[in-house]
């Protein structure tokens, strides 16, 4: 599928992958990307790739991906101004990590202390049911620009639509100290089955791709200690994986038409016991 002339949102375009998946589709000559993120960095990231571009492709949109209104606003905005929104990678995610148990056994009473309902919640909300919704939202822009078209059940004799990448982590195959963000991420899988059969009605595909640990500052974050101690001796690679190599792996699936299931770029890293 040529990305070319398409419109794209991009979630978490501010930062990691998100910003170099962003990079990746400018040179695909997409016609518009709207970058969705928190952080109002992306005002300056867009004006940058719009000076380096030559033309305004990059399109910023500060907010909370779990905001509803706030994705309407996003998805009427790029509809208004360049027409259907057919490719989507929602991006944005946190972490908030502690081991899931802990069990304080000094005294006479041993207490405990479980995972914070409230984090857990949050971590779901971001990194499960926003990133599902901005795909749903995605494939309802295609479908709803064919109908106006007139057209209904997608054909194979059309060329295809567009495409979803959702993102996924190695961490959902189970990693200690992250039992939200492994069942969000694992709960994604779920989600991309369905949606890449429901989709195709629309002439829509929808992918998954999990990455292995990844220089961003999500993982900066774990602190330098953490990463050389106990990410890098478990990977094959010996080094994080670069962000641009995760967005190359989330383009190639984004153009190519017989990708509908899900992508391990790991690094060849398994979890330790
Ligand atoms: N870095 C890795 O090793 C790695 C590995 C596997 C999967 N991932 C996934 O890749 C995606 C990108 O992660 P990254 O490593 O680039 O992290 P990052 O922290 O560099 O970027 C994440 C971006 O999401 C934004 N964001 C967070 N919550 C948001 C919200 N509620 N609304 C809007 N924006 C929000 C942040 O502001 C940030 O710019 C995430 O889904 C993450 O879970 C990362």
């Amino acid at each position: 599928m040529d990305l070319k002339g398409k419109v794209a949102v991009i979630t978490g375009g501010g930062s990691g992958i998100g910003r170099a998946v962003c990079r990746k589709l400018a040179s695909e000559e997409v016609q518009a990307v709207g970058v969705v993120d928190l952080n109002d960095e992306i005002f300056t990231v867009c004006e940058e790739g719009n000076r380096e571009q030559g033309r305004d492709i990059f399109f910023p949109f500060c907010g909370d991906v779990t905001n509803s209104e706030f994705r309407e606003k996003v998805f009427a905005s790029l509809e208004g101004q360049h027409g259907p929104v057919s490719l989507c990678v929602p991006a944005a995610g946190i972490t908030l990590d502690r081991l899931s148990v802990k069990v304080n056994s000094k005294g006479d009473q041993p207490t405990m202390d479980l995972y914070s309902e409230e984090s857990f919640h949050r971590v779901i909300d971001v990194d499960l049911i926003a990133p599902v919704y901005w795909a749903m939202r995605t494939i309802a822009s295609v479908g709803v620009d064919r109908a106006k078209r007139g057209l209904k059940q997608w054909s194979p004799e059309e060329s295809m639509q567009g495409a979803i990448v959702l993102v996924g982590s190695v961490s959902s195959a189970g990693n200690r100290g992250q039992i939200s963000y492994a069942t969000a991420k694992a709960g994604l899988e779920g989600a991309q089955a369905t949606l890449a059969k429901e989709a195709v009605f629309y002439g829509m595909r929808c992918a998954i791709i999990h990455p292995g640990f990844t220089d961003t500052p999500m993982v900066r974050a774990m602190g330098d200690d953490l990463v050389s101690n106990y990410i890098l001796p478990n990977t094959q690679l010996g080094r994080l994986i670069r962000p641009d190599e995760i967005a190359g792996a989330i383009c190639f699936m984004l153009k190519n038409s017989a990708v509908s299931g899900s992508l391990w770029a790991d690094a060849g890293w398994h979890p330790s016991a």
